[in-house]
């Protein structure tokens, strides 16, 4: 595996702000199964940050980054600066009016921030495959959308969320939590898993919320949503998602799960 600072260009590409764990591992084996050639960019991205705290504090593990991309079979670690992919200011991309619900509501400008980076990798990589986790749904949502309308040559691979055995999805803030808080997270697993199979949307809207009020999670929203156009899910929604933020510890954690209602346990959804 090549280290460089030099634009890749590669086949598939795994965007990523580093902190690398098993979650951004299974995102290469995925590209790995589209493409020999894999780059993986490390960018911790100063536009998607709202406050200068925040991003100082964003966790910085260059030499695990580099050991875990290897093993899991990146050809390219490319580590650009911000002269790099910005030598004049960026063309900025507006994730409209879905970039400001949920995520975007709490984090103002966050995923106009996202896609404006997203755009400039894509421009600069141009790889024919992108790849990017469920875990981030709504980030998953907007770079679908952004890449259908500004790079349709590429096409955006969805990788399932990987998760602790205690059900908690991976993600680089879970390293900010002590043991306990660790422990009180299962909460959003439980809770997601207590949404589905219900036999109604009301239901596991209910259910979802029931489980996380008792608990020490301090909800930021949890609901059900349409997967294919982010509105919130009504009784004929064919795609229903639990959606999740909230906070642990003063950390900001999210989660997602696609729900099957039990009336349609003998439908299968293509
Ligand atoms: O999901 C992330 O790590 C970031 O939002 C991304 C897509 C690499 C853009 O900075």
């Amino acid at each position: 595996m090549k280290i460089q600072r030099a634009i890749p260009s590669a086949c598939a590409f795994v965007p990523t702000m580093g902190a690398l764990h098993a979650g951004h591992q299974s995102l290469i084996k995925i590209a790995r199964q589209y493409c020999d050639d894999v780059a993986i960019s490390v960018f911790i991205n100063p536009l998607q940050f709202e406050n200068s705290e925040d991003f100082e504090k964003y966790p910085k593990t260059p030499e695990l980054d580099e050991s875990l991309a290897r093993d899991a079979g990146a050809s390219i670690l490319w580590r650009p600066e911000v002269s790099d992919l910005y030598p004049e200011s960026p063309k900025q991309i507006s994730s409209g009016d879905i970039g400001r619900l949920y995520e975007g509501a709490s984090r103002p400008g966050h995923f106009d921030g996202v896609l404006t980076v997203v755009n400039r990798l894509f421009e600069l990589v141009k790889p024919k495959y992108a790849i990017f986790g469920e875990k981030d749904f709504q980030q998953l949502f907007l770079i679908k959308d952004m890449t259908a309308k500004l790079h349709p040559e590429i096409s955006i691979i969805a990788a399932p969320t990987i998760r602790e055995e205690s059900g908690l999805a991976m993600s680089s803030r879970n390293m900010r939590l002590s043991d306990s808080g660790i422990r009180e997270a299962k909460v959003i697993s439980n809770a997601l898993r207590a949404a589905d199979n219900k036999d109604s949307i009301a239901q596991a809207r209910q259910e979802l919320n029931k489980e996380l009020a008792n608990s020490d999670f301090k909800i930021d929203y949890a609901e059900i949503i349409d997967s294919e156009t982010f509105a919130i899910a009504d009784e004929n929604t064919t795609h229903p998602r639990a959606i999740v933020a909230g906070w642990i510890e003063g950390i900001r954690l999210i989660d997602n799960a696609a729900l099957t209602l039990s009336r349609d346990e003998n439908l299968v959804r293509l």
